[in-house]
């Protein structure tokens, strides 16, 4: 470890930062703990840590927006995650992430959302067995009835989702 990283502005990242040495093969870590900080990764934090760590600020970025790990926007006060794994994909979760993008009128993977809620994709949620499966802020929902379009959005209504568009 090495102290001899130069201060960043926000204090706090200074300190990530000095707890993994400033090490360039760090800088995931780095990015996951400042995450945790503010939610996501404001383009202020990395500027701190591509200074702190003495990195192109073109490389802390490249690594920010290649993982789907990271946020570069605020997070929305409502997120739902919907899987896309394979057993949920040959089970219509590509149909469930469509009917929600029209409920809730946003984009799949637009981090912004609407400024309230974000529509996301995940790779597997471990509960491939009652797939389609998703997430609605925290809450894993289940066994959705894709083939059934009023009964899934009954299901989608009772998660939360609510119906945000006349469509
Ligand atoms: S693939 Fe969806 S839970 Fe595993």
């Amino acid at each position: 470890m090495t102290s001899s990283a130069p201060a960043s502005t926000d204090p706090r990242i200074t300190q990530v930062i000095r707890r993994h040495g400033a090490r360039a093969d760090a800088l995931i870590e780095v990015l996951h703990q400042v995450q945790e900080l503010h939610g996501y990764l404001a383009p202020e934090s990395l500027r701190d840590v591509a200074t702190g760590m003495r990195l192109p600020l073109s490389r802390v970025h490249g690594v920010a927006s290649f993982y789907h790990l990271f946020r570069l926007e605020p997070p929305t006060a409502h997120r739902c995650a919907v899987c896309l794994g394979t057993a949920c994909y040959v089970k219509g979760g590509a149909q469930v992430a469509a009917r929600i993008e029209q409920r809730l009128g946003v984009r799949l993977d637009d981090a912004a959302g609407d400024g309230v809620w974000a529509l996301q994709h995940v790779s597997c949620l471990g509960a491939c067995g009652q797939a389609p499966v998703l997430v609605v802020d925290g809450e894993l929902i289940t066994r959705l009835p894709v083939d059934q379009s009023e009964a899934l959005d009954a299901r989608l209504e009772a998660a939360g989702l609510p119906q945000r568009t006349t469509t």
